[in-house]
């Protein structure tokens, strides 16, 4: 069969290289897209995954407790036309482009700087939607996790989706991405991205999880009491409109200190102002260590569901956000519609690159990509269950 074939082929190549995906028939769109669901299903059973084509994005995410029982994982909206058109949408579990987290004044230059030009004809300006319009999250008003990607391979355990950014919002360049999720059996989920650009430009991409390992389902609404592991030993530094000052910070003796695991609550009196003004918790970058005997580079689990989730990534950051600002609509599985996610409810977790380090060429980080530089961005998500 003429789908099966094509499956085949795609996997014995690596699934991603974008000559092989534009050679077979892609499958038919559907009627409700970009809002249309795909279902993946590990045959073991032990993970079921749920994606939309708006964003690539992870809608529900089924794993078992430490009773055998299938909680939903991630946080997120019964109607994924909500990831277009509500307001609150805090970017539930998309990939995040074409260049995710914050950007001073949406500004850049290539080669980098600190301060660019505004004018100058090295220098360019995407719309900012952060801060009062003084910086650019999330790569814009229309970042990737709004656009409408098209799914151009499908089996029971994998789907690739593609974006084409024609640089609508002042980036140089088309950016073409390919974002494939698969499962598959002892509870892995496994997201890999590649994107390819026809001229130099900035590319900095993440998958924007929001976990909350009990699905609501003890009588807690909130993460304070899952314990989160880092393997980081430094935070980026983060001035008044959350832009890095190009320093780092040393985790050590501070509450930003996850290297043994604690929980998220365990130092909340002294994380008054850590997110910004008014804000409790977290949302910053970790820069990881990588040490080789470390099994992740962060891990998150929880007493009362007894459920774990193991992440590797070969990026070399992670933002945390502990979701102080949160409130939107809840599924159906998670007490919803009546009820609505609230503060603290999840934990984002982002694997990325440096924040802003095209703005920051103190870290001499090269966040420019070009037709002979594609970007990869891989991670692994292992979930299991503590008895
Ligand atoms: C921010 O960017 C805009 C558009 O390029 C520019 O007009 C303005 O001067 C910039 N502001 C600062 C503070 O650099
Ligand atoms: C993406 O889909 C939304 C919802 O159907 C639609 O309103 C919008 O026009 C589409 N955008 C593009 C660029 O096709």
């Amino acid at each position: 069969m003429a789908f099966g074939t094509w499956v085949v082929k795609l996997l014995a190549l690596g699934g991603l290289a974008a000559g092989v995906a534009s050679a077979a028939p892609p499958p038919p769109v559907a009627k409700d897209w970009p809002f249309d669901v795909t279902e993946l299903k590990a045959p073991d059973g032990s993970i079921t995954a749920k994606f939309v084509s708006i964003g690539a994005t992870l809608t529900e995410l089924w794993v078992k407790d430490k009773d055998g029982k299938a909680r939903d994982v991630v946080l997120g909206y019964d109607d994924p036309s909500k990831l277009y058109s509500d307001p609150d949408h805090p970017v539930f579990n998309a990939i995040v482009g074409r260049y995710a987290n914050r950007m001073k004044n949406g500004t850049f230059s290539i080669p980098i700087s600190r301060d660019p030009k505004p004018g100058a004809p090295n220098v360019f300006h995407v719309p900012t939607n952060d801060h009062d319009g003084q910086v650019t999250l999330h790569g814009g008003i229309y970042g990737w996790d709004r656009r409408n990607w098209t799914i151009v391979a499908k089996s029971p355990t994998s789907v690739t989706y593609k974006h084409v950014d024609a640089g609508d919002e002042g980036f140089p360049g088309t950016v073409t991405a390919y974002a494939t999720h698969t499962v598959s059996n002892g509870g892995i989920l496994k997201t890999s991205i590649r994107a390819t650009a026809t001229e130099q430009t900035p590319i900095m991409l993440t998958q924007h999880t929001y976990f909350n390992l009990d699905a609501f389902e003890d009588g807690t609404d909130t993460i304070l009491d899952h314990y989160l592991q880092i393997d980081g030993s430094k935070v980026i530094e983060l001035d008044s409109n959350a832009l890095p000052t190009s320093k780092f910070i040393d985790v050590g003796e501070t509450p930003f200190d996850f290297r043994k695991g604690q929980t998220i609550g365990g130092r909340w009196d002294n994380t008054v102002d850590l997110c910004g003004q008014g804000c409790q918790g977290y949302d910053n970058a970790w820069v990881y260590d990588k040490t080789k005997s470390k099994k992740s580079d962060t891990s998150l689990w929880s007493d009362k569901s007894g459920i774990r989730v193991d992440i590797s990534t070969d990026q070399p950051s992670v933002q945390v956000y502990t979701s102080f600002w949160m409130n939107s609509i809840r599924k159906k599985a998670h007490g919803g519609p009546e009820k609505r996610y609230g503060r603290c409810s999840a934990v984002a977790i982002e694997q990325q690159g440096y924040v802003a380090a095209i703005n920051t060429p103190e870290w001499g980080i090269d966040q420019i990509y070009s037709p002979k530089r594609p970007f990869e961005w891989s991670t692994t998500y292992k979930f299991s269950s503590m008895h």
